[in-house]
């Protein structure tokens, strides 16, 4: 292999984003609209080629206008695994017709539920049957489940209202679409009965092949793959759901599990495994061919199911892929072998694998997905198509057709709705005029068998329709995800368990849900110089430093083909430039009162260790470590980018929200010693008291907690992980602190009420005027939490001159059993670039619970009266004022329980592990047996 070393030797990327000063290219409602009818009217196209030219057939000849049948030669499975003579492109397209071209649904729900019988002697593939047909029936099930029992109501709903019905050509007004509702379904059983011989293997890992009259014929090869086997599970489940019978979802996890069940140490999997459930050579992981579904489906079946198990997997396989098969630049994710752990060579990357943005944007990780995405699209771009493999480091296509495969516009789906940058949108419109330019024939769309040359192939896949085409109308018509228990399978049909069909969530996954989710952070522009949208320079994804990389990457890092497009992106900057390089994603460390770096004195990993080295608590979740003896702690990247969380402690797993508290006291060297906390933490302290103070009207309202004002409530509040730093030096001015200050002078606190008496979110201007505010008064903001993110909230309260943000929580929830779930304080966070964290060092977030929102709401529109806050410190410590004299300690009740040791000033109450640069944020080493188990109440 050649090696890398010596091409990034190549002193081209510069990555300060000083060099860069392109504002976001936009693109106008009626530019994406056009570009979406443009889409329905190539979707229609290629429908009606197939049903005129081929129909009955499963597939179109688009170069010849005839069908596409079986292939005489059984051994062509590139075909014959997809034709079971079911008009398979009629089925696969029949969700995405309500959505792209709902004329035609009716009529296509009459063919299928009328003429499609899965009882044909023919040896098909699982994997394929499954996710094309039985998606399809599964989600045309669901959809007419969904439409009125009114036929006249049902055509409103397709939009057909103006139209009639198309209904065998002739024009009637109504035709009662549900009456094929049940057909569906049983059509869907059908198929999944016949695919179930499949599974009789010893290991439960199913054939790839069956015939779906006979079953599994004698001598049939034990070999399929990772995602074969493995992406079952939606449709699988979802059957077992609807049917009630369990055969199913029980078959497809058992599938799922023991190809999990067969992961490496590192939890790799590899790509071919027989039934018998030994890897085959060569024994590469990646995410491409062969091993892409296995993950789409362990978070998607994590979403759809609601179900940790899921999860857990996907994110345990995900850490694997990001730890080994990702370059460590972060871009390029190329098969390894998984015992070397070493990329072959020459490495290819496949087109298949350009469905790995999607998932990352499912799974939170957007700032990986949006570089993986530009990687591919360079790859579109230079061949304006998608090769379906490359050598990455060689730069050479190695094989070069382009079978219309759908996983790159999929993607470009996903970044669109998780960032809304149009960037996007132009994506899609260089993909749809290739598309247009290269593939379309009289009667449908080509292959093209080589993107170099052009050269066509007389096949059309059923995705071309049901998928390419589907989700670039989706990409234009900025149609949403789809979110909880709903999702697109891996062919695109839309599947959702309804609420009666979910199994109640266990109690860990009730008691975790409080704080914030950190793996979905909300995706925030760059943003250079400014503050707002408007004021500032916004840096889309043209504009980022990853974009140039990216093309480097594919398009060469000389002179070769790398002409700037635009002259004031260019990267020369004198030389000193460097190749990027993602943070370690997943390791394991083992903690060591030792100072010491010879491994034989590290005490041995104890399996299972026992409440007499950690305990949880049954409340909160938290894991309390007493002794640390043998503990090995996984630890990954956050997916907001800053630092890492403990995501286990041996066999311990921990989720979002959980905090592990280490109180081993031998630990204790690890606490900082009398020095400030590291920058992402400079954020303190965590918590402090807020004062309130009632005054009768404005003008007995003096700026102090003294004069007419009467105290009224203390209650406990969490301050931002961004913006002011509460516990940065107070700043001097004449004398008098200057701002929102911990211990400082009271200020105005107003509520702008909403139309129904509650608190507004601020996620919209309030203009002083608007509040009732003379033009100096200083004053802090309280609303409501919801809607608009924590950022937003602190950027539009500071652009009308509120010195602070006070965020009232939401109202406890009590679920079906009634319990009731509170999600406590929590600290408001945001992605924030680091140019925009200045420009907000003075405005001050704080948290606090529902009830104290209600409790300040009374006093104001009840009875009417003007409120002013303070801040104390949480323990009573002194806050020394510029006389050096002592403010106001804290207040009876409420105080933080089992604090109150006094603070000798030498050695810190609490520290954080830090590594490398980053800290790891759900993880506190505290000092003997102050613990803070949060939830506490106002009094
Ligand atoms: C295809 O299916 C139809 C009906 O489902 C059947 O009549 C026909 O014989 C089948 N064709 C072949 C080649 O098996
Ligand atoms: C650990 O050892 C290193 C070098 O041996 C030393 O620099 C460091 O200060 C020690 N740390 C502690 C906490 O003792
Ligand atoms: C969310 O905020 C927007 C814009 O500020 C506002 O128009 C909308 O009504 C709010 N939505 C809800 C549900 O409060």
């Amino acid at each position: 292999m050649r090696h890398l070393g010596s091409t990034w030797l190549f002193p081209f990327i510069g990555l300060s984003l000083s060099c860069i000063s392109v504002l976001v290219r936009g693109m106008t409602d009626v530019r994406r609209e056009e570009l979406r009818d443009e889409t329905a009217a190539l979707f229609k196209h290629g429908y009606e080629g197939y049903m005129r030219y081929a129909y009955p057939a499963d597939e179109l000849r688009p170069l010849s206008c005839g069908p596409l049948g079986r292939d005489p030669n059984e051994g062509n499975f590139g075909i014959n695994d997809i034709h079971a003579n079911i008009s398979m492109t009629l089925v696969d397209v029949l969700s995405s017709l309500p959505v792209v071209h709902p004329k035609a649904y009716p009529k296509a729900v009459q063919l299928v539920a009328e003429r499609v019988s899965f009882d044909q002697d023919v040896k098909v593939q699982v994997f394929e049957m499954t996710i094309r047909a039985l998606g399809a029936l599964l989600s045309t099930y669901q959809h007419l489940d969904e439409l009125p029992d009114d036929p006249i109501l049902q055509a409103e709903k397709l939009g057909l209202e103006e139209e009639g019905w198309s209904w065998g050509g002739a024009r009637k007004a109504s035709v009662n679409l549900k009456q094929y509702k049940d057909r569906m379904l049983a059509l869907a059983k059908d198929l999944g009965e016949r695919l179930l011989p499949a599974f009789d293997t010893v290991t439960g890992i199913p054939y790839a092949r069956v015939n779906l009259r006979s079953g599994v014929l004698k001598g049939e090869s034990v070999e399929t793959c990772t995602a074969g086997a493995g992406s079952l599970l939606l449709e699988f489940a979802l059957l077992s759901r609807l049917t009630g019978d369990d055969r199913f979802e029980s078959l497809a996890h058992n599938a799922y599990m023991a190809i999990w069940n067969r992961r490496t140490q590192q939890n790799l999997l590899g790509n071919t495994i027989g039934t018998h459930g030994h890897w085959l050579s060569p024994g590469f992981s990646g995410v491409g061919a062969g091993m892409d579904s296995f993950f789409e489906y362990g978070i998607k079946a994590g979403i759809m199911l609601d179900d940790d198990t899921y999860y857990d997997i996907f994110y345990d396989s995900y850490a694997a892929v990001q730890t080994h098969v990702r370059t460590p630049d972060g871009f390029i994710y190329r098969p390894i072998q998984i015992r070397l752990l070493q990329p072959s060579s020459p490495s290819t990357i496949d087109s298949l694998s350009a469905f790995l943005p999607g998932i990352q944007v499912l799974a939170g990780d957007v700032e990986s997905a949006i570089k993986s995405h530009l990687v591919f699209w360079n790859l579109w771009r230079k061949h304006s198509a998608m090769p379906e493999s490359w050598q990455w480091s060689e730069r050479n296509v190695e094989w070069a057709g382009y079978p219309g495969r759908p996983e790159f516009i999929e993607s470009t789906y996903y970044l669109y709705q998780a960032t809304q940058d149009p960037f996007y949108l132009r994506v899609g419109e260089r993909i749809l005029s290739d598309l247009k330019r290269r593939t379309k024939t009289k009667c449908g769309f080509a292959t093209l068998k080589n993107v170099m040359t052009g050269e066509l192939e007389d096949r059309m896949e059923s995705f071309m329709l049901s998928e390419t085409l589907k989700y670039l109308y989706l990409l234009f018509a900025d149609i949403p995800l789809p979110n909880a228990n709903k999702v697109f399978t891996t062919e695109g049909h839309s599947l959702r368990v309804p609420p009666k069909h979910l199994r109640t969530p266990s109690l860990t996954r009730r008691t975790l849900r409080r704080g914030e989710h950190p793996t979905c952070p909300v995706y925030k522009p760059v943003m250079v110089g400014g503050l707002t949208e408007d004021e500032g320079i916004v840096v889309g994804i043209e504009g980022r430093a990853e974009y140039e990389y990216a093309r480097s990457l594919i398009y060469g890092w000389g002179s070769e083909g790398l002409e700037a497009e635009d002259p004031s992106k260019m990267w020369w900057n004198g030389g000193v430039c460097h190749i990027p390089s993602a943070p370690k994603f997943a390791f394991e460390i083992v903690l060591s009162p030792l100072n010491t770096s010879d491994p034989s004195q590290v005490p041995p990993e104890d399996p299972s260790p026992g409440p007499n080295k950690v305990t949880q608590d049954s409340l909160t979740g938290d894991y309390v470590i007493t002794d640390i003896e043998g503990l090995r702690l996984g630890v990954r990247w956050r997916f907001d980018g800053q630092g890492y969380d403990v995501s286990n402690i041996g066999p311990h797993r921990l989720r979002p929200g959980q905090q592990v508290i280490i109180t081993d006291p031998t630990m204790r060297d690890h606490l900082p010693v009398a020095s400030p906390p590291p920058s992402e933490l400079s954020h303190s302290p965590a918590e402090l008291i807020l004062r309130f103070t009632a005054y009768p009207s404005d003008t007995a309202f003096v700026g102090q907690a003294s004069g007419e004002g009467q105290v009224f409530l203390h209650a406990v509040g969490a301050t931002a992980v961004f913006g002011k730093d509460f516990g940065a030096p107070l700043v001097k001015n004449g004398g008098e602190k200057k701002g929102w200050e911990l211990g400082g002078k009271g200020m105005r606190l107003v509520i702008a009420p909403d139309a129904n008496g509650q608190a507004e979110e601020g996620c919209q201007s309030l203009p002083r005027k608007y509040l009732g505010l003379s033009p100096e008064e200083d004053y802090v903001l309280a609303v409501a939490r919801g809607n608009c993110t924590f950022l937003e909230k602190a950027i539009l309260a500071k652009a009308n001159g509120a010195a602070g943000v006070l965020v009232l929580g939401t109202p406890p929830v009590t679920d079906t059993d009634g319990n009731t779930w509170d999600e406590g304080l929590i600290r408001p966070s945001a992605e924030i670039d680091p140019a925009l964290e200045s420009e907000l060092d003075d405005m001050g977030m704080i948290y606090t619970e529902y009830l104290v929102g209600e409790v300040l709401r009374r006093a104001v529109n009840v009875e009417k009266r003007v409120l002013g806050i303070e801040l104390l410190r949480m323990d009573g410590d002194a806050v020394p004022d510029e006389n050096g004299g002592r403010a106001a300690g804290a207040p009876a009740g409420g105080g933080k329980a089992g604090s109150g040791a006094p603070d000798d000033g030498v050695e810190a109450r609490e520290g954080r592990l830090m590594v490398g640069q980053h800290a790891i944020h759900n993880l506190k080493v505290v000092n003997g047996d102050k613990i803070d188990r949060g939830g506490r109440r106002p009094p």
